[in-house]
């Protein structure tokens, strides 16, 4: 436990950083979302000064809306570019978010129904992460109905990347990263829940007192697919950075 976002984002990109240090060819997976803002913040500052970080390592974000194309200010894609990759040396080549279009199988097939598109860009999905060996160290979210990437409630613990419908607590949640009146997309691709169990490390970030139920029930251990996260607890080497207020339910402060 760290005492604040601060210091969850400090920690965060220090661990990333490392990971970079110790193999500069790291397979990376990367989230979206408010908590990690920060860790991006820091380690752009800190391969401005370094600037071959990024020359080697290859990068799979978790997830991506349906129907946004990669250039919408709301798209994943578009949030990777402002927060990291428009600012490290990442080859383009080496960077890859789930297409929610399926721009690349529709422009090869153009005939194929959509959900087709949807399913074989999911498969090409799954199959670059292997093409690279598999992921390295994953870093995740907390959703606060303990949703991992898009996996929402009732997905199977064995998922694999894939379309989904969003929860309307997620789409309210991140209705704040889309313009006022524009409708929040209730589709994403995401990354399944076996998928991200293959990473051979994973590292989650939960900060704020909105996580604080989260962050308890995955603390309590028990493994069901009505609660994402918990999937984690079948994972050997995970790592969970909590700020004070996200474990302000969980642990209890000596007095
Ligand atoms: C979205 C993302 C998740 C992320 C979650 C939490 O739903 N798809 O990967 O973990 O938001 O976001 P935040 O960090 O903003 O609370």
């Amino acid at each position: 436990m760290v005492k604040d976002a601060a210091e969850l984002s400090r920690r965060a990109a220090a661990d990333l950083l490392d990971a970079i240090d110790r193999d500069p060819a790291v397979v990376l997976g990367l989230p979206t979302g408010n908590t990690p803002l920060g860790m991006y913040r820091r380690v752009v500052a800190t391969c401005r000064h370094a600037p071959r970080c990024f020359r080697d390592v290859r990068t799979f974000n978790l997830d991506e809306y349906v129907g946004l194309p990669a250039e919408h200010p709301g798209s994943y894609r578009s949030y990777m570019r402002r927060h990291l990759f428009d600012h490290v040396d990442v080859r383009c080549e080496n960077m890859s978010v789930p297409d929610g279009t399926a721009r690349e199988v529709l422009r090869q097939a153009p005939d194929l129904p959509f959900e087709e598109a949807l399913r074989r860009e999911c498969a090409r999905y799954e199959a670059a992460i292997q093409a690279v060996g598999g992921l390295d160290v994953t870093y995740l979210g907390l959703g606060q109905n303990g949703h991992i990437a898009f996996n929402e409630p009732g997905s199977p613990l064995g998922s694999r990347t894939r379309a989904v419908e969003l929860a309307p607590s997620t789409c309210a949640a991140n209705a704040r990263h889309f313009p006022p009146g524009e409708p929040v997309p209730q589709r994403a691709l995401t990354m399944g829940i076996g998928t991200i169990l293959e990473s051979r490390r994973l590292v989650v970030l939960a900060a704020g007192a909105a996580k604080a139920e989260a962050v308890t029930r995955l603390a309590r251990g028990e493994v069901t697919d009505d609660f994402p996260a918990s999937a984690l607890h079948l994972h050997w080497d995970v790592t969970v950075l909590v700020d004070e207020a996200a474990a302000a339910a969980t642990f209890r402060r000596p007095s």
